[in-house]
């Protein structure tokens, strides 16, 4: 009896999770040959945002693992390769596709998927079903990432 409500509790709780999961903010993309071509809002992405928003700790955080031409901020990371000129580098499909999932291209990447919100494991339940950038984000991290040509 006991055990029935504890096994009842704990379904309850993971079809909560999957639902949650299933109707995320997620917007659908596709993937056409590790990019992801299409804007996932069809608003062009403000560059000024998309700085902010990398900067930010709660956000992008991209500064821990990259050096970025940001000298107003201290500490950036060395773990990833400098972004200077990555906009020269890749195409506006190919960074929105890191950007969202950087494991499509590597899986064994420590890079976050900051526009991934299935398939992952040990999510904190807060996180569970959660991207951790929205949508207009990515377009505005992307439209900052185009700005930093060679
Ligand atoms: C925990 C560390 C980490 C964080 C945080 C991180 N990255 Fe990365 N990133 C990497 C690593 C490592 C690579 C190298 C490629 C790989 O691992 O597959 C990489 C690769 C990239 C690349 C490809 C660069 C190239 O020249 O090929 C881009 C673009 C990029 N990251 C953008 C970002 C942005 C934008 C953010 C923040 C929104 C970010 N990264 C946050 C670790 C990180």
């Amino acid at each position: 009896m006991k055990y029935q409500l504890l096994i009842g509790a704990v379904l309850g709780a993971a079809l909560t999770g999957a639902i949650a999961a299933g109707s995320a903010n997620a917007v659908e993309y596709k993937i056409v040959e590790d990019t992801v071509p299409q804007s996932l809002t069809g608003k062009p992405g403000d560059p000024a945002n998309g700085k902010k928003t990398a900067i930010n700790r709660r956000k992008g955080n991209c500064l821990a693992c990259h050096d970025m031409p940001i000298p107003e901020q201290a500490d950036h990371g060395q773990v990833g390769p400098p972004l200077l000129g990555v906009g020269s580098r890749l195409s506006e499909a190919e960074l929105r596709m890191r950007v969202i999932d950087s494991k499509v291209i590597n899986p064994d990447t420590i890079m976050p998927a900051f526009y991934r919100s299935t398939g992952l494991h040990r999510v904190l339940k807060k996180w569970q079903g959660k991207t951790i950038v929205s949508a207009q984000e990515v377009e505005d991290i992307v439209a900052y990432l185009m700005t930093l040509k060679e």
